[in-house]
């Protein structure tokens, strides 16, 4: 049974181009390394985030799949109590005012007791997008011998269980069995124009009352509004006060269909852990098909051609179209016409995939575009990325290959921007990004092992490879 492609961990390049390329993301992998983990960024991002570690940990794999291992094994251990994995762990030997919020303003350790926060390392109290198990899943396969001599699957597995259950049920806020997210961080897209709608009911704190380490780093003109700041400082200081409790009332509360279709993704691969750990996968089958289902009954728009992200205090979906609306596209067991939909929305007007360099973030003809702007348009390697993996998977063979041909060409160019403008592949945000380094990486090693590259994420147990792209509607 294959599940995820097994790539060998010092793939050969096929040209010199590809040689470079290689050394140039080895490099930025190897410079952000900290001993125990990576930093997205010198700089601007100076702990460990935790979508980027497993986005990380899937390129990694291919330099040294232990320190892959040993990347997610220190994210997920400083996992809470409640099975949240938080957003950021803290590095104690980075001064205080490096980043904000900073260890000081998210109290973990005190302010998270009640939700089993650890008392000896300092984490944030939000969360991110659940890619971790997936990246546990592929980090196996580059080397399944040295994971199963260190037993890294099974002590990965009851973490990736309890973070899954935590998101499945504390998080559940709408009752319809979809992971809620309660601050903008969380989907990740911190200033995406779907946030918009939702932040106007939040007060924003005063100015003056906090300092933006961000703008050391980074353009303002790149970066979230001050705006945005006051009120992304206000959700985090409720949320904290309450004790990080989930019961709420929430001020913002969405159900992202990016977030959701990463936890799909990442149950399947959870599936593949229970049973390569000796467990009982079918739990997580059976939940990954039930999420697949929700998902499509509570997110789908027949009318975009596109996943929406649902406002949980109006009970809404909200009509701004961005690229979480593709992502879904990971996922295995979707209706055939509506994979079919998402590949004609990709290539429309709205992203004009294979047409321009990389899928944006955002509708280019939306009210909101800026194509400098963080999440409100730049495009992003890891979205573009999930979006090639799953053309892939759903039979586009054609259409990932531009894609990835295109990535590869504008991750170089900008030198492993952290984004860029998806009209030029101008670069944009900060450079030597860790999650840009890493996926150019895997695209690299996809393309020298496999061509066909059948099974680019783990499909579901027993599917042959490839059975995924025909779903009967
Ligand atoms: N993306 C946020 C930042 O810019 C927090 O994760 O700091």
């Amino acid at each position: 049974m294959l599940l995820g492609t097994a790539v060998p961990t010092t793939p050969v390049p096929t040209d010199a181009a590809d040689l470079t390329l290689r050394r140039g993301a080895a490099r930025v992998l190897l410079d952000n390394w900290r001993g125990d983990s990576t930093v997205p960024s010198h700089g601007l991002y100076p702990h460990q985030w935790s979508w980027d570690s497993a986005f990380i940990a899937i390129g990694l794999r291919h330099l040294s799949a232990r320190r892959a291992q040993r990347e997610l094994e220190t994210l997920t251990a400083a996992q809470w109590g409640d099975g949240r994995i938080p957003h950021i762990v803290f590095n104690p030997a980075v001064p205080l005012d490096a980043y904000f919020p900073s260890p000081d303003f998210w109290r973990s350790s005190r302010a998270g007791a009640q939700a089993g926060a650890p008392a000896a390392i300092e984490t944030s109290g939000i969360v991110q997008p659940p890619v971790h198990a997936l990246a546990a899943w592929l980090t196996h396969t580059a080397d399944p011998a040295t994971s199963r001599a260190r037993g890294f699957l099974e002590r990965l597995r009851p973490r990736l269980a309890a973070w899954h259950d935590y998101l499945t049920g504390p998080r559940d806020l709408g009752g319809a069995g979809l992971a809620a997210v309660l601050h903008p961080w969380e989907p990740g897209m911190d200033n995406s124009p779907a946030w918009d709608g939702p932040l106007a009911r939040v007060e924003p704190v005063p100015t003056g009352t906090y300092r933006r380490a961000d703008l050391d780093h980074g353009h303002s003109a790149e970066r979230p509004t001050d705006l945005d700041y006051g009120r992304y400082v206000r959700l985090a200081t409720d949320y904290r006060d309450a004790g990080y409790q989930d019961t709420g009332p929430h001020a913002f509360a969405v159900e992202d269909p990016c977030f959701n279709a990463l936890l799909i993704a990442s149950e399947h691969a959870l599936a593949h852990i229970t049973e390569a750990t000796g467990g009982d996968p079918a739990p997580h089958e059976e939940r990954a098909a039930r999420l697949t289902g929700t998902l499509v009954s509570r997110l789908w728009s027949a009318e975009d051609g596109l996943f929406l992200c649902r406002d949980l205090v109006s009970d809404r979906l909200i009509a701004e179209r961005s690229a979480a609306g593709l992502v879904p596209l990971v996922v295995p067991g979707l209706p055939a016409h509506i994979t079919d939909a998402l590949v004609d929305t990709a290539r429309g007007d709205s992203f004009r995939l294979g047409d321009l360099p990389l899928v944006p973030s955002y509708d280019l003809r939306g009210p909101s575009f800026d194509p400098s702007r963080y999440w409100r348009g730049p495009a992003w390697f890891n979205i573009n990325w999930l979006v090639e993996r799953g053309l892939r998977g759903h039979g586009r063979p054609a259409d990932a290959d531009r894609l990835r041909t295109a990535m590869l060409r504008a991750a170089g160019a900008s030198g492993f921007a952290e984004y860029v403008d998806p009209r030029t592949g101008e670069a944009r945000g900060t450079r030597s990004f860790g999650w840009t380094a890493a996926l150019t990486l895997d695209l690299l090693a996809a393309r020298r092992t496999d061509p066909q590259d059948a099974a680019p994420l783990p499909a579901p147990r027993g599917a042959a490879p490839g059975t995924r792209e025909r779903n009967p509607a």
